[in-house]
C-alpha cells in the first residue's frame, strides 16, 4: 500500500493552495455577501489551467488524474466553496460525458474552448419534478430528421447563467424511462435557449444556480453525445466522478472551519487561560480532526480507484455522504467553539456553516448515496 501522493500531485496541490489562500480567500466573503460570480478569480484559474484539468492534452487540457483534481478542488474550497463548485462542475459534470463518449468532431469543436477557460460549461439534468428520480424528467428531444428539437425546463443548474456550453439530458423516448434519455451538447447562443430564474441561496452564494429554458431549441444532429438512449448512464457516470469532487469540496470547507476555530481558541482567554486548555474544547478538536482524517482516506481512495480503472461507484457515494455530513458537523462545532464570534459574518465560520449544507443535497442527497451504497453492499 502506498499512502504518498506523487511529486506532481504535491506540486499542483501546493500551487492550488498558494493561489487559493493569496487570491481567493481575501475576497471570498465579499463575493458571498454580494452573491456575485467571481469572474476575475475564474479568469486567473483559467491561466493556471484549472478549468480543463480532466480534458485530454490533445484538446488543450491537462489530463490530470482524479486524485490531482481532488486535491485542487479541496484547496480551492478551503478558500471559497463557491469557487470549488464552479471548478468542480467545469471539470466533471459539465464535460465528463463529452470527454468519455463524444465524437471526435464534437470533442475537437468544444473541448479546447473549455480547456482554455474561454468558456464555462454546465450540466442540465435536474428538473422541478425530477430531482432524485431524474428518470421522471419531461424535457424532450425530438428527432426532426436534420436536427433535434429540445423543449423543457431545467432547474438548480450550477454555472447556469455563466456557462456557454451545456450537456443537456433529455428524453428521446418517453416510454423507455431511464433507457429513453440521451445527452446533447447545447450552446447558449442557440435560438430558444434562455436562462430563467437565478436562485437566491443560503450558501455558495458566489456560484450561480439557475433555471434553463429550452423553447423549441434546434440542436444539430451531430450534437448527440455518444449513443441515443444512453443519457441516464452517462449522467450517472458523470455523477460518480462529481461525487468525489463534492467530497473534496466538503473536506476543504471543514478544514477551513477547523483552522479558524483552532486559531481563535488559542487566543481566546476565559478563566485566565486560552480555551484550548479546556477539555470540553480539546475533545471537540479531537473529534473534528478524526472525522476530517477519516474523510481524507475515503475521498482519496475513491479517486485512487477511479484513477486505476477499478470500480468506484460505492466508494464515491461513501466518500460523498461521509464527507458532506462531516463538513456539517465540523462547521457546527467550529461555530460552537467560537460562540457569538462564530455566528457573526466577520469570522468566516458563519459562511463555512452555510456553505457546508449544500454538500448533503447536490449531486445526489445523502439519502440517495445511502440507497446506492445499500444496493452495492446488500447482495
Ligand atoms: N453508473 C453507470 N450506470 C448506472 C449507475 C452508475 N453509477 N447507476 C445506475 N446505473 C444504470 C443501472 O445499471 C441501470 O441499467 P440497466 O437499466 O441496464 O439495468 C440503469 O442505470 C438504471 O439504474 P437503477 O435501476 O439503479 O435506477 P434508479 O432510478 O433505481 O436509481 C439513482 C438511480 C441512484 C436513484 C439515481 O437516479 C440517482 O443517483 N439519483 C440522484 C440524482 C442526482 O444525483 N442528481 C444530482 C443533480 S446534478 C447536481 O446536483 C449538479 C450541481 O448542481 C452541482
Amino acid at each position: 500500500m502506498n499512502f504518498e501522493f506523487t511529486e506532481d500531485q504535491i506540486q499542483i496541490r501546493d500551487m492550488a493552495r498558494e493561489f487559493a489562500q493569496n487570491e481567493i480567500a481575501p475576497t471570498a466573503a465579499q463575493y458571498d455577501e454580494k452573491a456575485e460570480f467571481p469572474w476575475p478569480i475564474i479568469k486567473k484559474m483559467a491561466e493556471l489551467n484549472f478549468l480543463g484539468m480532466m480534458i485530454p492534452e490533445q484538446y488543450g487540457g491537462m489530463d490530470f488524474d482524479a486524485t490531482t483534481v481532488t486535491l485542487v478542488i479541496e484547496e480551492i474550497s478551503k478558500a471559497d466553496a463557491a469557487c470549488g463548485v464552479i471548478l468542480a462542475v467545469q471539470n466533471s459534470l459539465g464535460v465528463s460525458a463529452l470527454v468519455k463518449h463524444g465524437s471526435e468532431e464534437l470533442k475537437k469543436k468544444y473541448l479546447p474552448q473549455l480547456a482554455s477557460g474561454e468558456k464555462l460549461c454546465a450540466f442540465g439534468l435536474t428538473e422541478a419534478g425530477a430531482g432524485s428520480d431524474f428518470s421522471a424528467m419531461t424535457t424532450t428531444a425530438e428527432d426532426k430528421g436534420d436536427h433535434w428539437l429540445l423543449n423543457g425546463r431545467k432547474t438548480f443548474i450550477t454555472n447556469g447563467s455563466t456557462a456557454e456550453i451545456f450537456t443537456i439530458i433529455a428524453m428521446t423516448d418517453k416510454n423507455k424511462g431511464a433507457r429513453g434519455m440521451s445527452a446533447f451538447v447545447v450552446e447558449k447562443s442557440y435560438p430558444g435557449f434562455s436562462v430563467g430564474t437565478i436562485e437566491k441561496k443560503l450558501g455558495i452564494r458566489a456560484s450561480d444556480t439557475t433555471e434553463l429554458i429550452l423553447d423549441n431549441v434546434k440542436v444539430p444532429k451531430e450534437n448527440l453525445i455518444g449513443k441515443k438512449g444512453h443519457g441516464f448512464i452517462y449522467a450517472m457516470q458523470s455523477l460518480d466522478t462529481g461525487r468525489i469532487g463534492v467530497g473534496a469540496q466538503s473536506l476543504g470547507i471543514a478544514q477551513a472551519a477547523y483552522e479558524k476555530a483552532l486559531a481563535y481558541s488559542k487566543t481566546r482567554v476565559q478563566w485566565g487561560s486560552p480555551i484550548t486548555k479546556l477539555q470540553a474544547i480539546q475533545f471537540k478538536f479531537a473529534d473534528m480532526a478524526t472525522r476530517i482524517e477519516a474523510t481524507k482516506w475515503l475521498v482519496y481512495h475513491a479517486a485512487y480507484l477511479r484513477d486505476n480503472d477499478k470500480p468506484f461507484v460505492k466508494e464515491a457515494s461513501m466518500a460523498k455522504v461521509f464527507s458532506s455530513e462531516m463538513a456539517t458537523y465540523v462547521t457546527h462545532q467550529a461555530m460552537q467553539i467560537m460562540g457569538g464570534y462564530g455566528y457573526m459574518k466577520e469570522y468566516d465560520v458563519e459562511r463555512y456553516y452555510r456553505d457546508a449544507r449544500i454538500t448533503e443535497i447536490y449531486e445526489g442527497t445523502s439519502e440517495i448515496q445511502r440507497h446506492v451504497i445499500a444496493s452495492l453492499v446488500i447482495k
